[in-house]
């Protein structure tokens, strides 16, 4: 596995911003919206093209376009959703899957409780949305799926991370032959007992679309 720390000032100062306990959801949701399109353009440097000729007004180009299969695009349900536009803004013609994974807040196992993903992503590269790699078993269980599917190379976005989770995701991920790549805007202290990214910014998908119990 991969990882790679954004390291940016803008991205750096949104995150300040979105950290901050007082930002109200409509500016998390619009900071998250502009953070991610600034990691997309870290993760997509190993999207896939192909070359291309054409004609400008004045001679033929060699350029590139996006390779076939397209990419596809997986927010986890639900706070990875937040990510989505982001992410497609600068991927527009990507394909979008849903995997709905919930956390049991006891044991902190990850389960699926929900997908809309093709059957076959055979040679596809999957860039997953994911806000919080916290305690790592999340991303791992949603990797394993994609990659059980036929998926051959992934590309994690989270805003955060925290130490245990990424060592957790790489023992997740033991035996899982293609490529796997996080990048995030920061690598935080640690978790909490709950299981919390510290410092973070608290429940990722509440902070967005507020609490649903
Ligand atoms: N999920 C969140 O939303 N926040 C955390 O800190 C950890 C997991």
């Amino acid at each position: 596995m991969r990882l790679h720390v954004a390291d940016h000032p803008l991205i750096a100062h949104k995150l300040t911003t979105l950290r901050d306990e007082r930002t109200d959801s409509p500016t998390f949701r619009r900071l998250a919206d502009e953070l991610v399109t600034l990691l997309a353009y870290e993760a997509t440097r190993d999207v896939r093209v192909e070359t291309v000729t054409v004609r400008t007004p004045v001679s033929a180009a060699a350029g590139v376009k996006l390779a076939a299969p397209k990419p596809l695009v997986v927010p986890i349900l639900r706070a990875g959703l937040g990510m989505l536009d982001g992410m497609m803004r600068l991927l527009p013609t990507a394909e979008v899957g849903f995997l709905g994974m919930v956390r049991n807040e006891r044991t902190l196992e990850a389960s699926t409780y929900a997908e809309r993903l093709p059957d076959d992503l055979s040679g596809r590269q999957c860039y997953v949305l994911d806000p919080m790699l916290a305690t790592g078993g999340t991303l791992a269980a949603a990797i394993r799926f994609l990659v059980d599917r036929g998926a051959d190379h992934i590309t994690a976005i989270c805003l955060l991370t925290a130490p245990e989770g990424c060592r957790r995701l790489e023992q997740g991920l033991e035996g899982v032959a293609a490529p796997v790549t996080v990048v995030t805007a920061a690598m935080d202290e640690r978790l909490d007992e709950r299981g919390y990214i510290v410092p973070g910014l608290g429940d990722a998908g509440d902070r967005l679309y507020g609490v649903v119990g």
